[in-house]
C-alpha cells in the first residue's frame, strides 16, 4: 500500500510516500481503506517530535481518517465489510491502509462524504465539548472566538451559532473571517489590522460571555480582558506556539473563570457529557446542520505540502489528503 512515513523526526520534509506491505490483523481489529484523512496541527508536532505524546520513527503519520472497512478480525460484531467509517487515532492515517479496533470506529451517516467525516471528529468533537459542557453557553450570550479561521475555531463559531449564541470571530485574514462568517459569525475582527483590545471594545462595549482559545500567545490576554464581570474563558490550544501568562488581578477584578479543556483528560472524568455530546453532535452532522469547512485538499502525494499549509498557519478550516485518488 501507498503511505507517507515518518523515518526521521523533523520539519515536514522528512515525510516520504512509499511503498509498505498491508499492516496485519488481529483479533478485534478491522482493516480500513482510506478514502479521506484531515491533517492537524498536532500531526505536524508529531512529525517534528514536539507533541505531548512521542512516537518512535518509523512511522506512518495522520491521526483523523475515514473510509471502508474491507475486512473484520475475530470477534468483531458491530462492524461489518462495506461499512463506512471514520475515527481518530494518533497515527497511522496518512496511507491507503489503516488497521484499528474496531469499537474506536464511528459510522458515517447517510449522505455524509468520506471527506467531510474525516474533516469533523476532532474539531467538531472539540467544539462541541469546550462551548456545552465547559462554558455551558447560553443562546443570546456573547462568544469570542480566536483562531476563527482554523479546524477547532471554525467548528467553534458553525457550532456557537447553532447553539445560538452571537459569535464574534477573531482571524488574521480577509480569507479566514469570510469562511468564520458563512458559518454564522456575525462580527469578524482581523487582528492584524490593529489593537485587538481595541477592536473588541469597539465590538462588544458590554463585553464578552465567553473566549474560546484555541491558539494562546499574544491574543489570549486582549481577549480576556474582553470579557464582562463574571465572564468564561476557556483555553483549548496554542498554535501560536506561545502558552500566555495572563495577571490574575484582571481574573480577580471581574469575577472570570478560566477554563481548560483537553479531550483525554475530560472524557475519563466526564464520560457521560462525551456520550450526550456525541450523540446530539452527530445527530447535527447527519442532519446536514454542521457541513465541516475544506479550505484545501490535497492528494497523498503532496502529503509534505499538506504538512507545510497547516504548521504554517495558512489552513482555512480543515485540510484534507485525498488518499483514495
Ligand atoms: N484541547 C484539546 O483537546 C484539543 C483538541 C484539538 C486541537 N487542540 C489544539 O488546538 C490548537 C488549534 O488546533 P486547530 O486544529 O484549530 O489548528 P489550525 O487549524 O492550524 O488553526 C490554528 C490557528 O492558530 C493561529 N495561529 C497563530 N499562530 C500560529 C502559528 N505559529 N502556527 C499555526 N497557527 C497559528 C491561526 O489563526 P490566525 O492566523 O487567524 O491567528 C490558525 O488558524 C492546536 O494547538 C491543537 O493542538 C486541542
Amino acid at each position: 500500500m501507498h503511505a507517507a512515513v515518518c523515518h526521521s523526526h523533523g520539519p515536514p520534509e522528512v515525510v516520504k510516500v512509499e511503498d509498505l506491505p498491508s499492516p496485519e490483523l488481529s483479533a478485534g481489529q478491522v482493516r480500513v481503506r482510506v478514502a479521506a484523512a484531515a491533517v492537524n496541527f498536532p500531526d505536524v508536532l508529531i512529525v517534528a517530535n514536539e507533541y505531548q505524546i512521542k512516537i518512535p520513527t518509523p512511522f506512518v503519520p495522520g491521526s483523523e481518517y475515514a473510509g471502508v472497512v474491507t475486512e473484520v478480525g475475530e470477534g468483531v460484531g458491530d462492524v461489518a465489510i462495506g461499512d463506512r467509517v471514520f475515527g481518530t487515532g494518533i497515527v497511522g492515517a496518512f496511507a491507503e491502509e489503516l488497521v484499528v479496533a474496531a469499537q474506536s470506529l464511528t459510522l458515517i451517516p447517510g449522505g455524509v462524504d468520506e471527506r467531510a467525516a474525516a474533516a469533523f471528529g476532532v474539531a467538531h468533537r472539540t467544539a462541541f465539548n469546550v462551548l456545552r459542557s465547559v462554558a455551558a453557553l447560553q443562546p443570546g450570550e456573547e462568544l469570542v472566538v480566536l483562531g476563527a479561521g482554523g479546524g477547532v475555531g471554525l467548528a467553534a463559531v458553525e457550532l456557537g451559532a447553532i447553539l445560538g449564541a452571537s459569535v464574534t470571530a477573531v482571524a488574521s485574514s480577509a480569507e479566514k473571517l469570510e469562511a468564520a462568517s458563512s458559518q454564522g459569525a456575525t462580527k469578524l475582527i482581523d487582528h492584524r489590522a490593529g489593537d485587538l483590545r481595541q477592536a473588541l471594545r469597539e465590538t462588544l462595549p458590554d463585553g464578552a460571555d465567553v473566549v474560546v482559545d484555541p491558539v494562546g500567545g499574544d491574543l489570549a490576554e486582549p481577549a480576556l480582558r474582553a470579557l464582562r464581570w463574571g465572564g468564561r474563558f476557556v483555553t483549548v490550544g496554542y498554535a501560536s506556539g506561545v502558552i500566555p501568562r495572563i495577571p490574575l488581578n484582571l481574573v480577580l477584578l471581574k469575577g472570570i473563570q478560566i477554563m481548560g479543556f483537553e479531550f483525554g483528560s475530560f472524557g475519563a472524568r466526564r464520560p457521560d457529557d462525551v456520550a450526550r455530546n456525541e450523540n446530539d453532535v452527530m445527530e447535527l452532522l447527519a442532519a446536514g446542520r454542521v457541513n465541516p469547512h475544506i479550505g484545501a485538499t490535497f492528494p497523498l502525494d503532496d502529503v509534505v505540502a499538506a504538512l507545510r499549509y497547516v504548521g504554517d498557519g495558512r489552513a482555512i478550516g480543515k485540510i484534507v489528503l485525498d488518499v483514495a485518488s
